[in-house]
């Protein structure tokens, strides 16, 4: 619980970083995306608290924020609200961008809730473009950030979304990095009516991304439950797997630690007659332990 260090910013800043945790507090969280920074709170008296704690923040690192925006966690889900602008020149555009390692994707604080980029997957997204896969599988892609990384590394893509929305911010993020879109796809539908498409068509993937969320419903009222569909979502995911792909497993249901991530992914493993290993990047310099997605790769034999 405390505000990352001035070595650690500079650490962020010289690798072509500009988005990333701050601080981490029991009722609050503080991210700096680009030029600006967003303060999630629980409650008034923690988004107070970070206020104070920021300016004295930006006093040791030079760092100025040019906004300030804040956003309340609700307990549940409908009551999400997107971020209000707390100081800073209310004239500026809500739509900017960030880096991360140099590659460069849109954010939108007017978009909703999510601002369109999830910090917590640095570390995931570091190995996709590593790993270099010839064939990526982006499910649940939101805004194509794995796409984009893998894209820069040589890959062509598939990203599925419900939200097309979300796709033509994914498109837009590819546009930023210069990339073409030729080679890559972009399916706004269900999840789990695309997975079947695939298979059907003979289509196998080197790396699949399956970052679901807690809780959603899909085509014809589909009711999606991570706790309940986590294993169909993994059988389908083996379904498509290439001999050696790695496929990422993450939620951010509190209910799933990692240990129920690797039960799923070896009893999926078991019933597809598969083999494979475990493994999962280095945490996060700026989330302390527990915080953010838990996240696992699955390296299919
Ligand atoms: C947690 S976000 C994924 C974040 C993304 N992996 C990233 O790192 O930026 C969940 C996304 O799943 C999408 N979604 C929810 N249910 C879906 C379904 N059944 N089929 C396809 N997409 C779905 C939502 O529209 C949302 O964009």
């Amino acid at each position: 619980m405390h505000w990352i260090t001035p070595d650690l910013y500079a650490a962020f800043e010289a690798e072509g970083t500009n988005a990333h945790r701050l601080f981490t507090g029991p009722h609050v969280w503080v991210e700096r995306l680009g030029a600006d920074v967003l303060i999630s709170y629980k409650t008034e008296a923690a988004r107070a608290a970070a206020i104070d704690g920021l300016h004295a923040w930006e006093e040791q690192t030079g760092f100025r924020s040019r906004r300030v925006f804040a956003r309340f966690l609700p307990r549940q889900n409908p009551e999400r609200v997107a971020p209000v602008l707390l100081s800073g020149d209310a004239s500026l555009a809500f739509h900017g961008e960030i880096t991360e390692r140099g590659v460069r994707f849109g954010i939108d604080f007017g978009a909703g809730y999510s601002a369109g980029f999830f910090l917590d997957q640095r570390a995931n997204r570091a190995f996709v473009q590593a790993r270099a896969p010839k064939r990526l599988l982006n499910t649940f892609a939101y805004t194509c950030s794995f796409s984009v990384v893998a894209a820069l590394a040589g890959a062509q893509t598939v990203s599925v979304d419900l939200s097309k929305k979300s796709l033509d911010r994914g498109r837009a993020n590819f546009l930023l990095n210069g990339l073409s879109l030729e080679g890559h796809r972009f399916f706004a539908d269900d999840v789990m009516d695309v997975f079947p498409r695939l298979e059907r068509r003979g289509e196998r993937f080197n790396a699949i991304i399956l970052d679901p969320p807690t809780f959603s419903r899909g085509n014809r009222g589909r009711l999606w439950r991570v706790e309940e569909h986590l294993e169909e979502l993994l059988a389908a995911a083996l379904s498509v797997a290439d001999a050696g792909a790695s496929i990422l497993i993450s939620t951010n249901c509190t209910r799933l630690d990692r240990r129920a991530l690797e039960r799923a992914g070896r009893f999926a493993l078991k019933t597809a007659r598969r083999g494979g290993d475990f493994h999962q990047e280095p945490p996060l310099p700026d989330f302390p332990p527990g915080e953010g997605a838990q996240t696992l790769w699955l390296d299919v034999r």
